[in-house]
């Protein structure tokens, strides 16, 4: 009898895109040899525990009806209710006692990252099928599959997703699993139900997904033919996912065709995920065959995890488009597949990446708890404590912590140093002390002053603030590095330019602007987050990919301080290949270095102390008319300086 491997699938992004394509030539295998009766028996000898904490009829019967149809066998606690978890037995202790029966635990539990919480504690795999309102990713893999067998492909094609995004968890699952097949989603929250922040975030930081939202009533629009929108990706590779606020005006770019929706994907709204005050349904989405009769939505077909309540009409049962039954009924040769594919990697070591940020071990006694209430941590106190990584950014104007187990992000407002008993407010130019603090185990975090001064913090303090930079002078500067670059470099085609996140980036990309602008040739451009190793290296050009070898590679970087960050870069650089050569060009040298590493181009000389901070701020975008440029340079010291824990950046 096979001994399946700890292959545990509590997110879907647990499955590469092969492991997904793979479960799928599985799961129609399993659906030929169903339709033909054909008795199987792989997982002979091997019994599936269904461990169910909440109401479930697909997912359940369909995992125990997989397992079955494969030889195996099931034992479930038909309802946890009525088990040890009744008398106050924890997870953890049920899961490893459960899998001293069992080969394989599934999992379905109310609280945001119980599925984490059973794959950590029990040396048998774990399937997630359904924690909170986070994510149900078996429920994802039958969505695709169908879809798949619909359309033919992921790659482009137009998803709308509407109803509760907030508390659905297949839609969370869902959404992840779209981006990274390349699809368009285009987000229709019931109102107040968008898509949470911590999604949004995790979206734009790691696929490059950009947003804004239309309403239900825009889209009625779009359905009704009246309005266009084009679904245009920004860049290649970043998709368009439309959330509230933005008018259907500043989403058309023009020029191109409109995007017809290929699927709607309606869910029911969650009332048992809301506080008890906030069961009553409201007026919410009801979907109907009128919203399929425009040109640009007569191919779509209609999904639905179900169960569903009033949002799906009864009279789209009988239309072909309605595909809703089929994703229930993919439910067994799909789970078959997940189950076969444990058995295909027996014996295998499962090879992860590591995550880019480190855990954060915070030192006794000031570790913070998890700001989500449905967080498991929250619930399963007396052994869990919250666990919190760096949550990857798009700029460091904040500070992001993200929980382990349910992945909800909280914004930090006040960082303190644990050895030198200071707090500080978090703003960007401290992100490089902040990394540096996590490395030593030094990091506290506090809401406010009043616990931070409570916990007997007292505050860094703040000397004056220089502007000495404004806005005609950054461009001036910019404009002195560009010719530099011009004048220096022979082959302007074999250049390209790296800008160190984040300001470098912005830099970089403004860089490559004003070169284009007088060469006509637009070198290549990526930004480097020297935090996050040679996985932080990403395009900004719209391209796929970004070449080292052979190239002369112009390194940016808004500030040269003691030179740390420049040869981070040049460490990770190298990682990536080898180029022909690195320049170096900053828009300000301070003058001082604690390494020897010297600029090739530079903005502007500033001479300073080295107890100053420098603090570079340059927009993102153009200035509209009539608004100030932010872009400004100021110089500040700290009357209290930061020297235990010596000079970052
Ligand atoms: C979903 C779930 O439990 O999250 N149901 C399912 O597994 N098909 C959707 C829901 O309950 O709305």
């Amino acid at each position: 009898m096979a001994e399946l491997p700890k292959y545990d699938v509590v997110s879907i992004e647990d499955l590469s895109l092969d492991d997904i394509e793979r479960v799928f030539t599985l799961a129609d295998e399993f659906a030929a040899a169903l339709s033909e009766k054909r008795p199987l028996n792989l997982a002979s000898g091997l019994i599936m525990a269904t461990l169910f904490y909440e109401p479930s009829t697909r997912t359940r019967l369909s995992f125990e009806s997989a397992m079955h149809r494969l030889g195996g066998s099931v034992i479930s606690s038909a309802e946890m209710a009525a088990s040890s978890a009744a008398k106050g037995e924890s997870l953890a202790d049920t899961v490893r006692v459960v899998s001293a029966y069992a080969d394989l635990i599934v999992v379905r539990h109310p609280y945001d990252g119980a599925a984490r919480v059973a794959a950590e504690y029990a040396p048998c795999p774990v399937f997630n099928a359904g924690d909170g309102s986070r994510e149900h990713p078996t429920q994802t893999l039958c969505d695709l599959y169908v879809l798949l067998k619909k359309k033919g492909h992921l790659k482009g094609l137009t998803v709308a997703i509407c109803g509760d995004l907030t508390f659905g968890r297949t839609v969370h699952s869902l959404i992840y699993a779209l981006a990274r097949f390349g699809a368009n989603i285009v987000a229709v929250p019931n109102r107040g139900m968008a898509v949470p922040d911590y999604v949004l975030a995790r979206l734009a930081a790691e696929r490059g997904y950009s947003f804004s939202t239309v309403t239900m009533s825009e889209l009625k629009s779009l359905a009704g033919g009246l309005d266009a929108l084009y679904l245009t990706p920004s860049a290649p590779h970043q998709m368009a996912l439309f959330t509230a606020d933005m008018p259907l005006d500043a989403i058309r770019t023009g020029g191109e065709a409109p995007v017809a929706l290929d699927a709607f994907y309606v869910t029911r709204f969650q009332h048992e995920r809301r506080a008890p005050g906030e069961r009553e349904r409201p007026e919410y989405v009801h979907f109907d065959a009128g919203a399929l009769k425009t040109s640009r939505t007569q191919e779509a077909v209609v999904m639905h995890p179900l169960p569903r309540t009033d949002e799906l009409a009864y009279e789209l049962d009988s239309d072909p488009r309605a595909i809703y039954f089929e994703q229930a009924a993919a439910g067994v040769p799909v789970r078959m597949a997940l189950i076969a594919w444990l058995l295909e990697n027996a014996g295998k070591p499962r090879t992860r990446p590591e995550p880019e940020q480190p855990l954060i071990r915070f030192r006794v006694g000031t570790a913070p708890r998890c700001a989500n209430a449905n967080c498991i941590t929250r619930h399963e106190g007396r052994y869990l404590h919250a666990r919190f990584r760096l949550a990857p950014a798009v700029n460091r104007t904040v500070l992001m912590l993200r929980c382990e187990f349910c992945e909800r992000e909280v914004k930090v407002e006040y960082v303190g140093h644990a050895r030198s008993r200071r707090y500080y407010r978090f703003d960007e130019g401290l992100y490089g002390y902040v990394r540096q603090w996590i490395d030593e185990q030094s990091l506290v975090i506090f809401d406010d002053v009043k616990q931070a001064e409570e916990s007997g913090y007292g505050p860094y303090r703040r000397g004056p603030q220089r502007e000495v930079m404004n806005a005609d002078e950054i461009a001036r500067a910019t404009g002195a590095l560009a010719a530099q670059m011009i004048a220096d470099l022979p082959d302007l085609a074999a250049v390209s330019l790296l800008g160190v996140v984040s300001r470098g980036a912005v830099l970089a990309m403004r860089l490559r602007e004003l070169i284009r602008s007088q060469t006509g040739i637009a070198p290549p451009c990526a930004a480097l987050d020297v935090h996050t190793g040679p996985e932080g290296l990403h395009p900004l050009d719209g391209s796929e990919s970004f070449e080292v070898e052979d190239r002369t590679i112009v390194l940016v970087d808004d500030v040269i301080n003691s030179g740390w960050t420049v040869q981070r870069a040049m460490a990770t650089l190298w990682k990536r290949g080898r180029p022909a050569a690195v320049k170096v060009a900053v828009l300000i040298d301070r003058g001082h270095r604690a390494i020897p590493i010297r600029a090739n181009y530079v903005g502007k000389n500033i001479p300073t102390a080295r107890a100053e901070r420098v603090m570079v701020r340059l927009g993102e975008h153009e200035a509209a008319a009539g608004q100030k440029p932010i872009d400004r340079v100021v110089i500040y010291s700290l009357v209290e300086t930061l020297k235990q824990s010596g000079e970052a950046g």
